[in-house]
């Protein structure tokens, strides 16, 4: 059977919190187990999506409003009008199916329909990821180390992806087209 994807409903965040468990154990992502609870899945304060695969809910990801001063440099937007891909993750079992094709299909149509560029954050041991995103066309911007866990916590190279919006209507667009 396809995958389906859909809007998240509230009834499949328990499914979720499962699934990331297993991707937490296989992928190190979340890199912090504490953050394998709803709260964490249900952050992001955009639209979420899920993947279903046999009726089963494998997959989601979300969006965050607003994006570093970094990605939004890049876009040539200020941070508040892009938004950020977060918690997405498909379970290991469902790999390769093209469920995570799918989640982006949702994440990058609502973007574009919402005339909103897109930007992200990768850490580098999530390969799979990297390798998904640079062959969508998402331009990276290099790499850092991100200090997620304070100053004296580890360190973590994140790459920055973004994806500027394209065939959106700008505005101007239709005083332009009329000269
Ligand atoms: C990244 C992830 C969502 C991909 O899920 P998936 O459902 O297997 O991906 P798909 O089947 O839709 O594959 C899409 C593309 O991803 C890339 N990809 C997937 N698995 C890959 C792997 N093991 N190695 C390299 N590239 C891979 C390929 O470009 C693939 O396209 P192709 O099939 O034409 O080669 C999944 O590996 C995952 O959940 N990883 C852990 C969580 C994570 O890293 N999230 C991203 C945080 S920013």
């Amino acid at each position: 059977m396809p995958v389906v994807v859909r809007p998240r409903d509230p009834r499949d965040v328990d499914a979720l919190v499962a699934v990331l468990a297993v991707v937490h154990e296989h992928d190190r992502y979340p890199i912090v187990g504490a953050h394998v609870e709803a709260g964490w899945i249900l952050e992001p304060d955009g639209p979420a999506w899920v993947a279903e695969l046999d009726g089963a809910v494998i997959g989601q990801a979300a969006l965050q409003s607003g994006v570093d001063q970094v990605a939004a440099s890049a876009l040539g937007v200020g941070p508040a009008e892009a938004l950020t891909l977060a918690r997405f993750f498909v379970a290991p079992a469902a790999r390769g199916t093209g469920a995570a094709r799918s989640l982006l299909d949702a994440v990058e149509s609502y973007a574009r329909g919402a005339g909103r560029p897109l930007a992200l954050e990768v850490v580098a041991h999530n390969e799979a990821a990297r390798t998904l995103y640079a062959g969508r066309g998402w331009t990276p911007l290099g790499s850092y180390a991100a200090r997620w866990f304070g100053d004296d916590g580890p360190a973590f190279e994140a790459h920055r992806f973004v994806l500027p919006t394209v065939g959106a209507p700008r505005p101007g667009d239709v005083e332009r087209s009329g000269t």
